[in-house]
């Protein structure tokens, strides 16, 4: 080849590499900028591409006068339910895209599915502490006004799951929620708000999962929507340094004790509800109010009540039931997920609480804070036949549960440590237990 030609041929072959690299660097800066616009960075590189909550907020403002409109953009939001992306990056900067209803379907593979599941449906526009307490709970339709309360009464991050279920009042139960979405400001301010659309009635514990996985905050407190927050319990745990340690730790889930008032109309007004430990006493001594749910003593027995009236100190759960449900609050990160086998009444709080619990979560109960039951009519009619069901599961789960953690103990070294106390304590009552556990482990 002769100089001027080869010289020619190299050029050329230069100017090619530079507007190759210039392009690549092009398409894979708008690539990221599609994939990552819009998102929340709490997850690392898990990111959900996500619409704008206030961009949807306002939306729904503007058009709450146009129902016509209005009915057009549901419509178009409905479609939108689970058609997001989720992408993956790895160190080096590649980005894996996997639909976001396949990444949904094994995150909650145990649950009935598949579920059309829009997490942050609306978005709280605060800005929380990483060491916040977010409230984690369910909402049903007949609850929506409770959890509007919650919000005005907690002025603190709340990750609600809320369940439609998906036949033909599905739209007006929306509309509804977005009405009162947009009716209180304080709604807006503090509830990350996680849609699921489905067939699926009661799968209490994958809710419970839905609203503990987007909880924005390091610790999160497991509660039934219509309890009311007495005290102010944020004040009483993060204005204690030894109570924070033990949290951030995450060895320790804080009970919040429960109380119902013997004369259910008592319970209808939350502004008469005692806010101190001693104006509740008061209540004690005159037997008007005590612990929840009385006729079902194991359910909140643990806490030993007595105990509690007496102290003044936080103090240890030592006589623990597997029926035991209390109301806790607990570190987000390292905590077991509630079992999402257990669908309907019965069991599926219990069971949530027993496997943390055997995970080597210690139980200490908060000696001056409280919560009391707002009084409400339970519809009985499923009740009963799911009770048995989930008894009988029930009492599988505790023995795979024993087993399990007996043999994760063991393999990780931790079965002499303190963390695997509980299960001792617990798994011992399981007839047969011992004599397994040893000759599976030994
Ligand atoms: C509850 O606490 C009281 C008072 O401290 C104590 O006497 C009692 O033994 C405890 N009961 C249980 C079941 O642990």
């Amino acid at each position: 080849m002769r100089p001027e030609l080869r010289q020619a041929v190299t050029k050329l072959f230069k100017y090619l590499l530079i507007t190759y690299a210039i392009l690549s660097v092009i398409y894979t800066a708008s690539y990221l900028v599609a994939t990552y616009s819009g998102t929340s960075h709490d997850f690392g590189g898990l990111l959900p591409k996500a619409r704008d909550a206030h961009a949807e907020s306002d939306q729904q403002e503007s058009l709450s006068t146009h129902s016509n409109e209005q009915q057009h953009q549901q419509q178009e939001q409905q479609q939108q339910l689970g058609d997001h992306s989720v992408a993956w990056s790895n160190a080096h900067g590649a980005v894996q895209v996997l639909p976001e209803n396949l990444i949904m379907s094994k995150v909650f593979s145990e649950a009935m599915g598949p579920s059309n599941m829009t997490p942050y449906f609306f978005r709280a526009k605060e800005t929380f502490d990483k060491e916040d307490i977010t409230m984690s709970t369910l909402v049903t339709r007949n609850r929506f006004l409770v959890l509007s309360r919650l919000a005005s009464n907690y002025k603190g991050p709340i990750s609600a799951t809320v369940h439609v279920m998906d036949d033909e009042t599905k739209d007006e139960v929306i509309t509804e929620l977005q009405e009162l979405h947009s009716s209180n400001p304080d709604m807006q301010k503090y509830v990350d708000l996680h849609l699921i659309v489905d067939q699926y009635d009661r799968q209490f514990n994958m809710w419970r999962n839905v609203a503990k996985l987007f909880a924005r905050t390091d610790y999160i407190m497991m509660l039934d929507v219509d309890f009311h927050l007495c005290t102010d319990l944020r004040k009483s745990i993060r204005g204690n340094p030894e109570i924070m340690d033990r949290l951030r730790e995450g060895r320790t889930a804080l009970v919040v004790p429960a109380f119902e008032f013997d004369n259910l109309d008592d319970g209808n007004d939350w502004r008469t509800f005692p806010t101190k430990k001693d104006e509740l006493m008061d209540l004690v001594q005159e037997d008007k109010i005590g612990m929840f749910h009385k006729g079902w003593f194991k359910g909140h027995g643990s806490t030993n009540y007595t105990k509690w009236y007496e102290t003044d100190d936080l103090y240890k759960v030592t006589r623990y039931d597997f029926s035991y449900e209390p109301y806790i609050i607990y570190k987000k990160e390292g905590s077991p997920w509630c079992e999402e086998r257990f669908v309907g009444y019965g069991a599926n709080k219990a069971a949530c609480l027993y496997e943390i619990f055997l995970s080597g979560i210690e139980y200490w109960v908060l000696p001056n804070d409280f919560l009391i039951h707002q009084t409400h009519r339970y519809p009985e009619d499923a009740r009963r036949k799911e009770r048995q069901y989930n008894r009988k599961l029930y009492i599988n789960y505790r023995e795979e549960v024993c087993l399990r953690y007996a043999r994760k103990f063991h393999a990780s070294g931790e079965w002499h440590t303190s963390r695997a106390d509980n299960l001792k304590g617990e798994c011992e009552k399981i007839r047969g237990f011992k004599k397994t556990m040893m000759s599976t482990i030994n």
